[in-house]
């Protein structure tokens, strides 16, 4: 299994692990990430989540192959795909979220941390949302709330572009909180994440649901429309082509289109 999940002093963790792949995420990883979150909602012995990943690699976003073989169908197949009930997970998380972001943080690794509370990044990391350069689109809504943190234009740089950019650009833009020594990230944001054991839950519980109330429908409408124009694409020509060069080692090609 390369989530691992366990509970210690209060604090939810899930872990990524699958270093051989750069922690790239398949559908069932995303499933069990999803789990994890339902089941740290639903116990109350648990008063933050943490989200971490590997020394070196946060995750290198959804395994390309998997965008392959088990595209997410459109419609509301694709609003029920395990990746979408990770986010949806996320979203519904009523307990503060701290990301520890150990590594790069690749496509839905930047992505994810717009939803959660807190994120803490290593000073090696480097942040990227590289879809249209994959022929795909912006996701979960980072196409609203990335202009929304940073302004339209250094958001055109991240999501046009693709520019990967580091933990300290993450922080002044908004981002992430702050940036450590790589080995000290997780322990940093763990302790954090364990500041909540002090905390009354119920307070802090309903102080979570006003920061997100006043965009949570515009979120999800966002969400429902990238969702259909992002399944679309994963079946274009010019995602095959990206999807070939990366299987092949080689830059893609996209003077014919
Ligand atoms: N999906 C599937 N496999 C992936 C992957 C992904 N997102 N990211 C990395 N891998 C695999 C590589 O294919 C390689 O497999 P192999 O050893 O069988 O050839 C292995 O993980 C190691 O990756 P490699 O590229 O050699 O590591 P690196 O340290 O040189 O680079 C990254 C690390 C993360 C910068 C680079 O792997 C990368 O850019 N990955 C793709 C990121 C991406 O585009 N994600 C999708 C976003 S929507």
């Amino acid at each position: 299994m390369s989530i691992r999940a366990a509970t210690l002093n209060g604090v939810a963790t899930i872990e990524i692990a699958r270093p051989e792949k750069k922690n790239a995420l398949t559908a069932a990883m995303y499933q069990a990430m999803a789990d994890a979150l339902v089941a740290a909602k639903a116990d109350p012995a648990v008063r933050a989540v943490l989200i971490t990943g590997q020394p070196g690699i946060f995750t290198s976003g959804n395994d390309i192959e998997d965008f392959v073989q088990r595209a997410p169908g459109q419609g509301s197949e694709a609003l029920d795909s395990p990746v979408f009930r990770f986010m949806r997970a996320l979203l519904d998380c009523d307990k503060p979220v701290v990301a520890a972001v150990t590594g790069a943080a690749i496509g839905i690794g930047t992505t994810m941390l717009l939803h959660c509370d807190f994120a803490y990044v290593s000073d090696e990391a480097r942040l990227a949302m590289p879809f249209v350069g994959l022929g795909l689109l912006p996701e979960f809504a980072s196409s609203l709330l990335l202009p929304q943190l940073m302004g339209q234009t250094r958001a055109a740089e991240k999501l046009l572009l693709g520019d990967p950019f580091t933990g300290a650009d993450a922080v002044e833009c908004g981002l992430a909180n702050a940036v450590l020594p790589a080995g000290e990230v997780v322990s940093h944001a763990r302790r954090v994440a364990e500041r909540f054991n002090a905390l009354p839950p119920g307070a802090v519980r309903e102080a979570k649901r006003l920061l997100r109330a006043p965009h949570t429908e515009a979120i999800l409408n966002t969400i429902r429309t990238e969702a259909e124009m992002f399944a679309a694409r994963l079946r274009s020509p010019e995602a095959m082509e990206a999807f070939q060069a990366f299987f092949q080692k080689r830059k893609p090609d996209f003077s014919k289109f």
